[in-house]
């Protein structure tokens, strides 16, 4: 197979990290998960008391990410591996306000570009196909429905060990959502050429094998 780039773009909690971690795997391909940059850049701005001033917090920001065998993808901010602290809820509920900045935009795709660079990548996130890789080979749009997205949330909390209910997490997916689907600058929308995938109703199984099948017919 000559290498090819995946752009994986979705709503929040659409099931889009699992899908692209397993269809990575199988196709010897790197997985991205974008969504994780713009936590790190949030987790630093939570820790310097909500700066409004962007762009000195990613002018001083060196942010990284390192594959580990076992663990996978792994966020290094300012020397320190921060990948455990970026799913918690603070950072959760901050990470749409910050990463609809110019700046921290730039920033994160910039670093997303060169990493795509070599091909070989599959990489989710909110504006992959639109703005980060616009010629990539593939582009799929995943959705499922705020009801489904919250149960899968709830359950991937349950085994972090995060305290959430189903009916708060329906409300937060449902704020990020708007969130990320009305700022100026790059909001999450289907790119015109990507496919869309609704995944309410189907196993992990069956949206993987989908997209496979997908890859086959490039
Ligand atoms: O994918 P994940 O839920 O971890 O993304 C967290 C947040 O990061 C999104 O709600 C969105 O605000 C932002 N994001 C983005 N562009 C991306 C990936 C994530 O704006 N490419």
């Amino acid at each position: 197979m000559k290498p090819i780039n995946i752009a994986l773009d979705g709503p929040a909690a659409a099931g889009k990290s699992t899908i692209a971690k397993l269809v990575a795997a199988k196709l010897s391909m790197v997985y991205v998960d974008t969504g994780a940059m713009y936590r790190a850049i949030t987790y630093k701005y939570l820790q310097l008391n909500k700066t409004e001033n962007f762009s000195e917090l990613v002018e001083s920001t060196e942010l990284s990410l390192t594959y580990d065998e076992e663990k996978g993808q792994r966020v290094i901010l300012d020397n320190q591996d921060v990948t455990d602290y970026l799913r918690e809820n603070d950072v959760t509920n901050h990470v749409s306000y910050v990463s609809s900045k110019e700046s921290v935009r730039s920033f994160a795709v910039e670093k997303q570009q060169e990493l795509a660079q070599q091909k070989g990548i599959v990489m989710d996130g909110r504006d992959i196909g639109t703005v980060v890789l616009p010629d990539a080979d593939l582009k799929i749009y995943m959705i499922a429905s705020v009801e489904e997205r919250a149960l899968r949330r709830q359950k991937d909390n349950e085994l972090r060990d995060i305290q959430s209910t189903v009916e708060q997490l329906k409300k937060e997916i449902a704020e990020r959502d708007h969130y990320d689907m009305n700022r100026e600058i790059s909001p999450l929308k289907k790119a015109d050429d990507a496919i869309t995938i609704d995944t309410t109703g189907m196993s992990i199984e069956e949206v993987t094998d989908k997209i496979l099948t997908l890859v086959e017919d490039i």
